[in-house]
């Protein structure tokens, strides 16, 4: 008899094998298996605007393909976009950047995979807030560096500087830098970004901001770490089109920084999409030349879906800070189930309301789940009400 043996060879490259695969997938299947048994689900696990993308920027890709807009472009962007980037950045979020400090990219996914190969070394250390957006542990793995976790909650009832200091060695490289937070809602303020930014000069730190939610900030100002002083030149920031203009499926983004992490960010994107769909790249012109009462308009929107979500769960008894800015809600589950997955799952077959268990997004996460409000007034209405008939 022949045995199949699977030749040694045929073994995943070292990089990738301390490298996961998405948690909220499984989630997702779950939810795709309940409607396809006829259940109605009350959807709160997603990451989307509630809103499509506004017709001027599809009208622009369309115009675009029409005037055959279709060749290669350059592999760092268009010199329109790259232009109105630049624009943006310097008045919007007073980041000094030129437009050699501009690069287009599929959206914040690939910018910040770049930001990570381009700074992390195989065997640094990264500092990184918890909870996190699950992804970014992975792309710290993927540059065979150690992602060191820092809970936001204790540094912010401790001291920034203080705390991160505890978690210093002569390994860190960079910090990761999320403001607003996916999953928590927080949104670091002028005098934390600034404890950020002196911590990172002293100890010679890489700042790798992402600022996917800069747009959704409720009552305060997003501060962009890159406008402090003498922060631009360590720091890397990452932008999305994906939250502010409903375009999560386009995967449009951009990053700014300097040399020497332009070049390493030019060479990331050239070897792995040569760069950003022409059409799309108009499209995105379209999207940054929105007038900003559009992105006004919008956080209203969000703001009364956050408000109807939390009092709600905070009405149940799942106690809930107000975000303060994106788009999720991040209760204290711990009344229905102390592990999170559990009370997802209780969720989920008593409720049919689907979370996403706090424990993807690290430790830190645990006891909580993430409840999404970019969703439809009535739909948030009908978890509410299922949560309060059967938990
Ligand atoms: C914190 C954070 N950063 C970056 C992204 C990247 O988004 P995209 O790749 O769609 O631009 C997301 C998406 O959910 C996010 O939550």
């Amino acid at each position: 008899m022949r045995t199949t043996s699977v030749p040694a060879r045929f073994r995943l490259a070292n990089r990738l094998e301390r490298v996961g695969f998405s948690d909220i997938v499984q989630i997702r299947n779950k939810v795709m298996e309940l409607r396809a048994q006829g259940r109605s689900v009350h959807q709160f696990e997603g990451g989307e605007p509630f809103l499509p993308t506004p017709q001027h920027i599809k009208d622009a890709m369309t115009q675009a393909l029409a005037a055959n807009k279709t060749r290669y472009a350059p592999s760092s962007g268009i010199a329109e976009l790259r232009a109105a980037i630049a624009g943006k950045v310097n008045e919007r979020n007073r980041i000094p950047a030129t437009v050699d400090d501009v690069i287009v990219v599929n959206g914040g996914m690939q910018g910040l995979f770049g930001a990570f190969q381009c700074v992390l070394d195989p065997g640094d250390e990264c500092l990184m807030f918890s909870p996190f957006w699950t992804p970014i542990k992975d792309l710290v793995a993927y540059s065979q560096a150690t992602p060191v976790f820092v809970s936001t909650k204790e540094a912010r009832a401790r001291g920034l500087r203080e705390t991160l200091k505890q978690s210093l060695t002569p390994r860190t490289k960079a910090i990761y830098y999320n403001t607003p937070q996916n999953p928590g809602g927080v949104v670091f303020n002028r005098s934390e970004a600034e404890i950020v930014a002196g911590f990172a000069k002293e100890h010679d730190l890489i700042v790798l901001a992402d600022e996917a939610y800069e747009d959704l900030v409720f009552d305060q100002e997003h501060v962009s770490i890159a406008s402090l002083p003498d922060m631009m030149e360590r720091t890397i920031t990452s932008f999305t089109f994906s939250k502010s203009y409903a375009m999560t499926g386009w995967r449009l983004g951009y990053v700014i920084a300097k040399e020497p992490w332009m070049t390493g960010l030019r060479k990331t994107t050239l070897y792995s999409t040569n760069g950003v769909s022409t059409p799309s790249q108009w499209a995105a012109l379209a999207a940054i030349n929105t007038p900003t009462a559009f992105l006004a308009d919008v956080l209203e929107q969000y703001q009364y879906r956050r408000d109807l979500l939390v009092n709600g769960l905070n009405a149940l008894g799942l106690t809930c800070e107000m975000p303060a800015g994106a788009f999720y809600a991040f209760p204290n589950v711990s009344r229905i189930h102390k592990e999170s997955r559990a009370a997802a799952a209780t969720l989920l077959d008593a409720a049919q309301v689907a979370t996403v268990p706090g424990i993807v997004f690290g430790d830190a996460g645990e006891g909580h789940c993430r409840f999404s409000f970019s969703t439809a007034p009535e739909i948030i209405q009908a978890g509410l009400d299922a949560m309060k008939k059967s938990l």
